[in-house]
């Protein structure tokens, strides 16, 4: 059992100013995961009539995107390919301080202290993240349409990206660019996805500027926070299918 203090970013709502608070934790199983040791310490403030902290989650097996807490200055905490619903705390030791603040992104106001709002991504998806399909009676069977097996590798790998936000709430631009190239290149990598190629990188890399997320500089730091090891490949993929949409007109 471990006995931890917590330094949680509190802001009551969008507008307010928000400031760290301190908590004390006793008797924390290392075989919790760290979001059900946030439900204990909510528990807890409950119980003494106190705000319990606000923070996203949903399918608590890594799957939803949602749990998007920024743990001791690394988006989801110290381990590697892992969300903070999957993080557990004997990753901590007895003693530690552990800080706990929202994603912070332009991009992602917060709405209450460690909850984010990351509709910019909803927002980008729906500028050119679908396939149409035709429904006159033609469509031709997915499944009958032959794929290398090597794209579809590469496909599955960049639709492996949960929308989270890690990616730009590490990166020093708050830069979109490795969620946008992923949600890109799933679709680009496919028979499936050339019919809207052009149109689709240049409505979402569009949407993404609007939104106001940074450029990339190439520093690598969004691949290495991924929970989903998203490779910066994806990064150049998505430069080449702007480049060569752009030339197209
Ligand atoms: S690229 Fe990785 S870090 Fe970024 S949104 Fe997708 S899963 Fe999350
Ligand atoms: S709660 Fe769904 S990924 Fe963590």
């Amino acid at each position: 059992m471990m006995n931890l203090t917590l330094k949680i970013w509190r802001q009551a709502n969008a507008n307010a100013k928000g400031k760290m608070e301190t908590y004390q934790m006793q008797e924390v199983s290392p075989d919790m995961s760290f979001l059900e040791m946030m439900d204990v310490l909510n528990e807890e403030l409950i119980d003494k009539g106190i705000d319990p902290v606000a923070f996203d989650h949903d399918c608590r097996e890594g799957i939803c995107g949602m749990c998007s807490m920024f743990i001791n200055g690394e988006a989801h905490g110290p381990d590697r390919l892992v969300t903070t619903c999957q993080l557990h705390m004997r990753k901590f030791k007895d003693g530690d301080t552990i800080t706990i603040e929202p994603f912070r992104a332009k991009a992602f106001p917060v709405i209450k202290d460690l909850t984010v709002d990351r509709s910019s991504f909803d927002r980008i998806q729906q500028a050119g993240g679908f396939v149409s399909v035709n429904t006159s009676g033609n469509t031709q069977d997915a499944n009958a349409i032959p794929i290398e097996k090597h794209d579809a590798d590469k496909a599955f790998d960049a639709a492996a990206c949960i929308g989270c936000g890690a990616c730009v709430a590490t990166c020093k631009n708050a830069s979109a660019m490795l969620f946008v190239s992923a949600k890109v290149s799933q679709y680009a990598l496919l028979p499936q996805g050339k019919v809207e190629a052009t149109d689709r990188v240049l409505n979402m890399v569009n949407q993404m500027d609007e939104e106001g997320f940074g450029n990339c500089t190439n520093t690598g730091a969004c691949e290495v926070e991924c929970p989903k090891g998203i490779s910066l490949e994806n990064i150049a993929r998505m430069n080449r299918e702007y480049l060569y949409a752009s030339l197209k007109g």
